[in-house]
């Protein structure tokens, strides 16, 4: 393919040095003449492992060069990839000023060409930005429409300084949000002969994933250092109980957990964070990311209750009480902790949940629930339509697989579903649907 690429920096010299290698027809563009030089005699602009003998080679073979010219690269490409750089301001919001140039002087070269072109941001940039700042400026200057004169992608890349060129060829995957079909189609040519997953998906959404991947990463590092500062204070080795928790790929290093939703609660996990942190606080040991998790939780809570309050509806049929499906357990449970306040506000609340209507009636937990919650042993209801029945709204916190299956055929027109467990999609339901993340 004939690629064009703004910014010759960590992510466009190496992108520029790995595309030409391919076997791609690469023009490298940049504001800095001593970049531009330094690429043009085969030397690398920044430290990094093998991109040298990359960019001679590329340069060499002919299939990278370089040029200031905006209009040049535009002309004699079909794809420009946009790798400028997009710091913090002081307030921490994102510089778009570059980005904002480069699309710039893009619409312009667009208005002297007749072909379709596709322009893909490989820039960090936050939700939105390709579609509400790129895309206009684009159109202006270029007396374009999208997806007519031009194509409109989002590219963003995961290489890690120092190892880029080999993250370059085996990265974690490759994203590409475009509007359409084909041009993400085309895009994900570029990477042919990379062997990665492909994810072909929406522009924002691909924004996103970046920054849920780098926040991830710093999360990583973080709840690494924070059990490493608790279990210094302690006489344990860090590494060996980091070591040990890796091994775990079911719960720990997996897709466990990482689903948005509500609350999390039970009768360990709140439990032994607050003495985790309780055992930091008396050593002197500070864990803010640790010590902020509960507050974080809680907020999931209140954010429900709110939103349950902004639907304006007085009878509420709430299903799932225990603290996750398939248990009656209800120690810390999240679902309790939301039927309280939604009783506290005086809102008509009938609960189902069978494994609690259960242990209610026979379990070990019937006398948890005549001490400790007997006015929701009340309000408990053991058939699931006469809950709905009752309601205007419908707060789904679990379900288990029959209800599932059968309750989106009892909602009502007129009916608020919220839904907590993404237990449906939202043309299953006849009434107003409201999932909480998504
Ligand atoms: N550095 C990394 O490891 C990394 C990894 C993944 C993503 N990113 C993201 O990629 C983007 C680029 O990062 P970087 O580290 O390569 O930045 P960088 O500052 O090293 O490079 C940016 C380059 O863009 C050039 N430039 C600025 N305006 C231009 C214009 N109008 N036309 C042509 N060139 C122009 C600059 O001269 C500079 O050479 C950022 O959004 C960053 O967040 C970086």
């Amino acid at each position: 393919m004939r690629v064009s690429v703004f910014g010759l920096g960590y992510v466009g010299a190496v992108t520029s040095a790995c595309f030409a290698r391919e076997g791609h027809s690469v023009i490298g563009v940049d504001v800095d003449p001593y970049k531009l030089r330094l690429i043009q005699e085969g030397r690398a602009p920044i430290v990094e492992a093998n991109l040298e003998p990359f960019l001679q080679e590329g340069i060499r073979s002919g299939r990278l060069r370089v040029t200031d010219s905006t209009e040049e690269a535009v002309r004699e490409s079909d794809l420009s990839l946009i790798c400028v750089g997009t710091p913090s301001k002081e307030n921490g919001d994102l510089t778009t000023t570059y980005l904002e140039r480069v699309a710039e002087q893009i619409g312009q070269a667009l208005r002297q060409k007749d072909a379709y072109h596709i322009v893909v941001v490989r820039s960090t940039v936050l939700p939105g930005t390709t579609e509400e700042i790129v895309l206009p400026i684009l159109e202006e200057a270029s007396g374009k429409r999208v997806n007519e004169g031009f194509g409109l992608g989002v590219n963003p890349e995961f290489l890690r300084e120092g190892s880029a060129i080999a993250d370059f060829y085996d990265p974690p995957f490759t994203i590409v949000g475009a509007h359409r079909p084909e041009d993400a189609e085309t895009i994900a040519q570029l990477y042919e002969s990379v062997k990665a997953q492909l994810f072909l998906t929406n522009i924002r959404t691909a924004e996103m994933i970046k920054y849920a991947c780098n926040a991830f990463h710093a999360v990583k590092i973080t709840f690494a250092n924070e059990i490493g500062m608790l279990c210094k204070a302690e006489g344990v080795d860090s590494h060996e109980v980091m070591r040990i928790f890796c091994a775990d790929t079911k719960l720990n290093i997996s897709a466990r957990y990482l689903t948005p939703g509500f609350a999390f609660g039970g009768s360990c996990l709140p439990k032994d964070l607050r003495a985790l942190t309780y055992r930091a606080r008396s050593n002197d040991v500070a864990l803010p990311m640790l010590e902020s998790v509960l507050p974080s939780n809680r907020l999931q809570i209140e954010q429900t209750v709110k939103l349950v309050a902004r639907q304006r509806k007085r009878r509420i049929g709430l299903f799932g009480l225990s603290f996750k499906p398939g248990t009656d357990d209800l120690r810390e449970s999240p679902l309790v902790e939301l039927a309280e306040q939604l009783i506290g506000k005086g809102y008509k609340l009938l609960i189902h949940d069978p494994n609690v209507c259960y242990a209610a009636l026979h379990g070990s937990n019937k006398a948890y629930i005549e001490r400790e919650i007997p006015h929701i042993r009340e309000i408990l209801r053991e058939n699931a339509d006469e809950v709905v029945q009752h309601a205007e709204l419908l707060i789904i916190g679990h379900l288990s697989a029959d209800l599932r299956e059968s309750l989106p055929a009892k909602v009502r027109e007129g009916q608020v579903v919220v839904d907590l467990a993404r237990a449906f999609h939202p043309d299953q339901i006849r009434g107003e649907y409201i999932g909480l993340y998504w």
